[in-house]
């Protein structure tokens, strides 16, 4: 353990262990396949999309807005947005755990005046909304308590970070079970009663677009502004 890590309160240094558990495999994952779904998990383009069609539901594209995708990854939702919404005037600001993504993402979109990335879990910056995909789902082993207390604390960030409403995505509950305990899979349930009670939005729950999964959409500003960075 480095003296910065003996510092830490337990929490944090539990944090840590897990963040760079995450970070080490998203960056092999990128090394192994590069900028392609694969190379952030996913299995192909059609799906990759499909989730960001749901995600992108909490905007409203009439008027201009800011946008902050939590683990984007290469990007990939800066090409959607050009693709699916040509006229949308969108401030875009792209944060990840894994310095390779950010590399990869900040190459890619280099000629993107509108568009900007920084390593990290959260921003101590507001913007109109923040959008997550993917997030959730590989908790590589860590017990479900402590993967449920960080998704707590990164739906708080993300309430915080957005004035005017977050969304996000989880892998739902197969039917039959037989999960493995590399992925966290749950019910919309306990997530839309954390948004409604402790968040106090209001949410919306898209959970049939064929896919075992489910979005939230959470509306609503939060009542303190957001603080620090990491
Ligand atoms: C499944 S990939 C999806 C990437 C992108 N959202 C997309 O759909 O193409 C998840 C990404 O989120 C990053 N990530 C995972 N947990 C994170 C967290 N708590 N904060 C920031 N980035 C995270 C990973 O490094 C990875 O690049």
């Amino acid at each position: 353990m480095t003296n910065h890590e003996a510092s830490l309160p337990l929490a944090e240094r539990v944090l840590d262990g897990v963040c760079t558990r995450i970070e080490a495999y998203y960056s092999a994952k990128l090394a192994r396949y590069g900028a392609i779904p694969l190379g952030v998990d996913w299995s192909c383009t059609a799906t990759q999309w499909l989730r960001f069609v749901q995600l992108l539901k909490i905007c409203s594209f009439e008027t201009p807005f800011s946008l902050i995708d939590m683990g984007c990854g290469y990007g990939a939702l800066v090409t959607f947005l050009k693709e699916r919404h040509p006229q949308a005037c969108v401030d875009y600001f792209g944060i990840d755990l894994s310095p390779a993504m950010v590399r990869c993402a900040r190459r890619r979109y280099r000629r993107e005046p509108a568009v900007r990335f920084a390593v990290g879990r959260r921003l101590p910056v507001q913007a109109d909304y923040v959008v997550a995909s993917g997030i959730m789902n590989v908790a590589l082993g860590s017990p479900v308590l402590l993967w449920e207390d960080f998704i707590r604390l990164i739906l708080t960030d993300m309430h915080s970070m957005s004035r005017r409403g977050f969304a996000v995505n989880f892998l739902a509950k197969p039917p039959r079970g037989g999960t493995s305990d590399q992925l966290y899979c749950s019910s919309p349930d306990k997530w839309l009663r954390f948004c409604r009670e402790e968040l106090a939005c209001t949410v919306e729950v898209l959970d049939n677009y064929g896919m075992q999964e489910f979005t939230l959409l959470a509306h609503g500003a939060p009542s303190v502004q957001v603080r620090g960075g990491g």
